[in-house]
């Protein structure tokens, strides 16, 4: 939510072209408005645009109004918005100035107490050209160096004054060797080379140029010097400011051709058609096919833990949330062990019944940056649980807060619409119910065969793949609907949860997800010749009883499509159904979801193609949701 850019270099260089890149890189993060700021013969110069800079940045356009063909310059910031404070515009777009124009900040995050400090500055004959919470940030720094104070100084002192999260980088007219980074609830990692040094929201934007990285840490601030390629980072509220020495990282779990769509039209379709590999390397090396074991190295300190509790939280927002419920469905399944699914936003403010000597928290997030899974997560902590985390992103602030956990190995996941990521939280919570299941009683048998048929899954997932061309036909057939819900029972219900969210992503229509029992108590008064329901319902023990929901959408005259394997499609009931795609028969039922929600991303996708919209970044959506 939000993207960040700063790029220092110890030479002149073109640098703008290298800070559009990175915009691009991050776009993912934000794309209402985007813009950059460079320090060029001693003034700021800035370039903006409504929309994502990859398709509206015009870098011809700022070079004929500063009237040079290559713009040189030593440093710079970018950014790419997701609007929360003010509409997306030009003016709302950072990066934002002080009065002078001297100073320029990028920020991702939000300042809560922007209202009065706006007001004082104000008052103070500051002039405000947005209607943004990031505004404050320039003319803070300005009104303290007014007051006599050095550039850090009037920094140091602006940010102890800002309430609420940020990452922000900021540049002055004066300054064109240094850049200043801070942190406070929002992600910013320090690429490091020989030459330069890259500041950015995610890794993601630093990988193009260096492997090499350092992590900054809330409260903290780092002044780099292009000068002789030095970096001194303090914790900005300790009047000493004393010297920080970080360990060097280095960038793990993103490669350069993840941030391509090589051959594909859309990041979205590339990430669908990745899942067999992207399961494949979750699986890799975790499961003990001789004992029937899953093999989670991150949990091993947790063993005993684990071995002992009744009841589990498992928390997460959208599709980590859908991801969620089916691990519910799963443990339940599968062990004892009570299992509270909750979506975080209203688990934080929720009274929570379990206590931590039988319990654990677990969280899944494929960003690992998600605001309101990590502040349910810290708030567990503070109430003496163990807490885990189902994460995607290496290194990032689930990760690092959980006391342990699993890494998903989706890679670097691009299109808004998570598909590659759920299918790896999925597959993690199997290898999770399994640990867990052959704690609570399953025999080593069922745990050797739970395993084979895990193992099968990247092959099925690529036949089912392979059907794509027919699920764009289905696509075309109802193209006039008006109505859609998607429905599903027991362990199917979570994929009809998945399966709505995918599609009002990416349509922009109302998508309803209900258990499939559910539909005679009110859902059925939708049910017309323009709505489709679309039912998972593969033969397993409740197929039978998902039949008769069959009949009753028919007998509306509802249109359906029917999510069903090889032996539920011979079944006579499906004659009802307006479109089956089928799937392969599984010989575990319990493993279906696993395959079932590929025909759905499928779906969506194809009905967004055809109804012309953004597939890879759906409006008002971004991909990090930092902000509460
Ligand atoms: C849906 C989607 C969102 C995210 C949600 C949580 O396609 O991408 O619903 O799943 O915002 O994000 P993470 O998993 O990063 O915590």
């Amino acid at each position: 939510m939000c993207g960040i850019i700063g790029i220092l270099k110890k030479e002149n260089s073109e640098l703008s072209d290298n800070l559009v890149q990175s915009l691009i890189d991050l776009e993912y993060r934000g794309y209402d408005s985007a813009g950059i700021a460079i320090v060029h013969n001693s003034s700021i110069k800035i370039e903006k645009c409504l929309g994502a800079p990859s398709q509206y940045m015009d870098l011809d356009r700022f070079k004929k109004n500063i009237g040079e063909e290559k713009i040189l310059t030593t440093v710079g910031i970018g950014h790419n918005r997701w609007a929360t404070h003010g509409k997306p515009s030009i003016s709302n777009a950072h990066p934002h100035l002080d009065c002078g124009g001297d100073i320029a900040v990028v920020h991702n995050g939000t300042i809560l107490n922007y209202e009065s400090l706006k007001e004082n500055l104000k008052k103070q004959g500051h002039n405000f050209k947005s209607d943004t919470d990031t505004e404050v940030v320039p003319h803070l720094i300005e009104e303290n160096m007014k007051k006599g104070l050095s550039l850090e100084d009037a920094i140091v002192e602006s940010a102890s004054l800002l309430e609420g999260s940020f990452g922000l980088a900021i540049i002055h007219k004066d300054y064109p060797k240094t850049l200043f980074v801070l942190k406070n609830g929002s992600p910013i990692s320090i690429g490091i080379s020989n030459e330069m040094f890259v500041v950015a929201s995610s890794t993601n934007a630093i990988l193009r140029y260096t492997d090499r990285y350092l992590v900054l840490e809330d409260g903290e601030m780092a002044k780099l010097d292009a000068e002789n390629m030095s970096h001194n980072i303090f914790k900005y509220k300790q009047p000493a400011r004393s010297r920080l020495y970080k360990a060097e990282q280095v960038i793990e779990g993103i490669l350069l051709e993840d941030l391509s769509k090589g051959d594909f039209d859309t990041f979205m379709q590339k990430e669908i058609f990745e899942q067999p590999a992207t399961t494949r390397s979750t699986i890799l090396g975790r499961t003990n096919t001789e004992e029937g074991l899953a093999v989670l190295g991150g949990l091993i300190d947790y063993k005993e833990k684990l071995r002992n509790i009744d009841n589990l939280y498992i928390v997460g927002c959208g599709t980590a949330y859908n991801a969620g419920m089916l691990g519910k469905e799963l443990i339940e399944n599968l062990t004892p062990i009570n299992v509270s699914a909750q979506i975080a936003s209203e688990f934080r403010y929720r009274k929570q019944n379990f206590s931590p000597d039988n319990s654990v928290f677990l969280s899944i997030s494929q960003s690992g940056e998600t605001a309101d899974t990590l502040e349910s997560l810290k708030e567990m902590k503070r109430k003496g649980f163990t807490t885990l985390g189902i994460v995607n992103v290496v290194g990032s602030a689930i990760a690092h807060e959980s006391d342990a956990g699993i890494y998903t190995r989706a890679g670097t996941e691009i299109g808004v619409a998570s598909t590659k990521a759920f299918t790896a939280q999925a597959i993690t919570l199997y290898l999770f119910s399994l640990s867990l299941a052959r704690v609570h009683g399953m025999s080593e048998s069922s745990g050797i065969s739970f395993i084979k048929e895990l193992e099968s899954i990247p092959d099925i997932m690529k036949k089912v793949l392979e059907n794509h061309q027919e699920i764009e036909r289905i696509a075309e057939v109802f193209r006039d609907i008006e109505k859609i819900q998607f429905l599903g029972r027991g362990i199917h219900m979570p994929i009809a949860y998945e399966g709505a969210l995918k599609f009002k992503e990416l349509t922009y229509m109302e998508a309803g997800s209900y258990p499939l029992g559910e539909l005679k108590h009110g859902p059925m008064a939708v049910i017309d010749d323009m709505s489709l329901s679309v039912v998972i319902l593969p033969k397993d023990d409740l197929f039978s009883i998902g039949s008769i929901s069959i009949e009753q959408i028919k007998s509306k005259s509802g249109r359906l499509l029917v999510i069903t394997d090889e032996e539920g499609a011979k079944s006579p009931v499906m004659r009802l159904a307006d479109e089956i795609i089928v799937i392969p028969k599984l010989n575990n039922p319990v493993m279906y979801p696993l395959i079932e929600v590929l025909p759905l991303q499928l779906f969506a996708y194809y009905f967004a193609k055809q109804l012309g919209n953004n597939i890879d970044k759906p409006r008002n959506l971004a991909k990090s949701v930092t902000v509460q």
